[in-house]
């Protein structure tokens, strides 16, 4: 089976510096830039440079593995206390992709049994690799479950990007697109632009568009009437945090569109890997969703599009509760909606 991604990668390890594919200036221009510092890290996954749950925590593993390699001390506990002061910083760069925390924790876990400061090194920089190259193989099996869904010609909705770029590579909710291409299976795919930070169009049309997938761009207010005038089969979304009983937080918009799923009577998958779940939380009601600046409402490409002075709300992420939720597609198996408690548990507890 030809293999025919050939998309740049989000992320990538250059032992002295993390080259970082450059998100905000996409589609225009594809630009990478060179992350040497925490501050860099921090700073890119804040600003969206890098974004989407996956890539968030594999910057921030190498993050932490570039930061690790110039501690400058000889004991081992001098070190694992400035990782986990290093770890929290980075955590605090966003607040709702489970990802990033389960990343840095793996991180700081790996090196609980290291006793000299350079197997510390040499361990975090395996680990973080070993993020990487583990999420590449899970959102491929994703790709895989969720293509089992879809039949040949069908009309699919998606929101944001839950693609390669948001991953080591494939994506979740797009995972099954980049196959489907590879296998000359025909999907169709609407992608919904996801205002205010646009993730739909500036990314998710031009990552399908570069795969060769037939992808359409809407606004999010078209999404009803396109799901009624061109006969749209299912939706499928990503997830940036999933608790115990299957409630899902993804980008804003998402709530809305499992809405429609449910008023139209087509599915509603959510696509994502075990790293996304966050089984300490037992309802959604309990996810921190991030409020973002006000600008990114009031301001399009540099340019004020609402009066001076004006209230804003701007959540970048909204919950759907479980019942909505038709499937939830992880590199495990599908899991079907009434039994979520029950399998959730199963994935974690054997
Ligand atoms: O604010 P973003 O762009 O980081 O939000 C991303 C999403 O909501 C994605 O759907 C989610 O992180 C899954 S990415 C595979």
């Amino acid at each position: 089976m030809s293999n025919t991604l050939t998309l740049p990668r989000s992320v990538e390890w250059n032992e002295t510096y993390i080259t970082l594919l450059d998100q905000q200036k996409l589609p225009l221009e594809t630009v990478f830039i060179e992350l040497k510092t925490l501050s860099d890290v921090w700073d890119s996954i804040t600003s969206l440079k890098v974004r989407g749950a996956p890539a968030i925590g594999i910057t921030a593993a190498f993050g932490l593995a570039l930061a690790a390699q110039n501690y400058e001390v000889t004991s081992i506990q001098e070190f694992k206390d400035r990782l986990q002061k290093d770890r929290d910083y980075l955590a605090s760069s966003r607040p709702t992709a489970v990802n990033l925390f389960w990343a840095l924790d793996r991180m700081v876990r790996s090196i609980s049994k290291a006793i000299s400061v350079n197997e510390a090194k040499t361990t975090l920089t395996h680990e973080a690799i070993r993020i990487q190259v583990e999420d590449e193989a899970v959102c491929r099996q994703i790709g895989e479950y969720a293509l089992s869904l879809f039949k040949n010609k069908d009309k699919v909705l998606t929101i944001c990007n839950a693609g390669s770029i948001a991953t080591a590579r494939y994506g979740t909710a797009l995972a099954p697109f980049h196959l489907a291409k590879e296998r000359n299976i025909e999907l169709q795919v609407f992608a919904s632009e996801t205002r205010p930070v646009l993730q739909g169009s500036r990314l998710t049309a031009w990552e399908l568009k570069q795969s060769g997938v037939d992808v359409t761009l809407i606004t999010d207010n078209m999404a009803a009437h396109t799901i009624a005038a061109k006969g749209i089969n299912a939706v499928i979304v990503g997830a940036d945090r999933i608790t115990a009983n299957g409630d899902t937080a993804n980008k804003i918009g998402t709530y809305g569109l499992a809405l429609l799923a449910k008023a139209f009577n087509i599915p509603f998958y959510v696509a994502a890997p075990i790293s996304t779940f966050d089984v300490s939380l037992q309802s959604g009601r309990e996810i921190p969703i991030e409020e973002r600046h006000e600008d990114e409402v009031t301001h399009l490409n540099g340019q004020r599009i609402a009066p001076e002075g004006i209230k804003v709300f701007n959540p970048a992420f909204d919950v759907t509760p479980n019942e909505l939720i038709t499937a939830i597609i992880t590199e495990q198996g599908i899991l079907y909606n009434g039994t979520y408690t029950k399998s959730i548990e199963k994935l974690f507890n054997g």
